[in-house]
């Protein structure tokens, strides 16, 4: 019989701080820039017409993992959650379970670190204020994670009304519209990818992009044209090209491999990223399961130090 913590998304809140998060992110896009950290792309199971299934395995630091998680764009308007899904945690050695940890939790923790990563790696020096477009679940730990890295104050804006005024009330932001978000030195897109949320004309010298909603096929958040204004980065180009954000261009035949450089590289210093202070940079994410590992592995270490009560279950 194995016994293995069962770890909720309250507990995982309670460990990892969006400042941890940030730094378990770097780690992992360094680690897997190089080699040390393995993970195919993620399996896409579309489940029509509401939305889709992913598995996501990774494995590094003697540890594996496997994510299966969902995006259904339309529970929002059933009250629903819009990622739902568990992580199971394995031992890389024995291939013994772990954990099962909610995976809500590391995937929103995860993703608004992601978007401060690419801002501390690419914005231009002296950025500050932050724009976020679309402020639900990942858009509000989107802000978290750039404020708890001294990025802000910021705009929120979103089609609800009642998003965007909790997110400004809970950091001390203030609430704008679409265009205002837009033009802020920092700017995050998390909406779930319908239409077009960033236009060429919003841009200015010197922005920092990061756009994060668009994380399978079909979903755009930036017009081409803008894409077509900035050096472009990737969290992973394989996916990127498959389903993120940067598909589109992809398929349009406007974006080719050479023109994008993964986060990691920059990270490592294999590769420069922002080249001037003119230049706007776009960073590209798609969710990597590299990501969920490393907040994992904090998690995993605060439960077996004591940090995390969780029940234990036989199976
Ligand atoms: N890149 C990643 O790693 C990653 C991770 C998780 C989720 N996502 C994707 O991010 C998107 C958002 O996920 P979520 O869990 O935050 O969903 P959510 O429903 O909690 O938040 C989306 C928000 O966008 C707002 N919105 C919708 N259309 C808008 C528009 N045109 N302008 C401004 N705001 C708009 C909604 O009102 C809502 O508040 C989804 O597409 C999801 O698949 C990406």
């Amino acid at each position: 019989m194995t016994e293995i913590p069962v770890i909720s998304g309250e507990a995982v809140f309670a460990a990892i701080d969006p400042g941890i998060a940030v730094e378990r992110t770097r780690l992992s896009f360094e680690r897997h820039a190089l080699g040390e950290w393995e993970m195919p792309p993620k399996v896409y199971l579309d489940s029509p017409p509401n939305g889709d299934f992913r598995a996501m395995p990774a494995r590094g630091d003697g540890l594996a993992l496997l994510k299966w998680v969902t995006s259904f764009p339309g529970n929002s308007a059933k009250g629903l959650p819009v990622v739902r899904g568990e992580i199971l945690l394995s031992d890389a050695e024995t291939g013994e379970e772990l954990a099962v940890i909610e995976c809500s939790s590391v995937t929103s923790l995860r993703t608004g670190a992601a978007a401060a990563v690419s801002a501390q790696a690419l914005a231009a020096a002296g950025a500050k204020s932050v724009g976020i477009i679309g402020c639900g679940v990942n858009g509000a730990w989107s802000a978290r994670c750039l404020a708890a890295v001294g990025y802000g104050p910021g705009v929120c804006a979103d089609v609800r009304a009642e998003p965007a005024e909790a997110l400004a009330g809970e950091l001390g932001w203030r609430v704008g519209d679409r265009a205002e978000a837009a033009a802020q030195d920092v700017v995050v897109t998390v909406t779930p990818g319908r239409e077009p949320v960033i236009l060429a004309s919003d841009l200015r010298p010197g922005q920092h992009v990061a756009v994060l909603g668009a994380d399978a096929h079909g979903k755009q958040e930036v017009e081409l044209e803008a894409i077509e204004r900035c050096r472009l980065f990737c969290d992973e180009w394989e996916q990127a090209s498959a389903g993120g954000e940067l598909s589109n261009g992809v398929a349009a035949g406007a974006i080719r491999r050479e023109q994008v450089t993964q986060l990691g590289e920059v990270l490592i210093g294999s590769t420069v990223g922002r080249r001037s202070s003119e230049e706007i940079t776009l960073f590209d994410s798609t969710g990597l399961a590299i990501q969920d590992l490393a907040i994992v592995q904090a998690i995993y270490a605060a439960w077996q130090d004591g940090r995390i009560a969780a029940p234990l279950v036989e199976l």
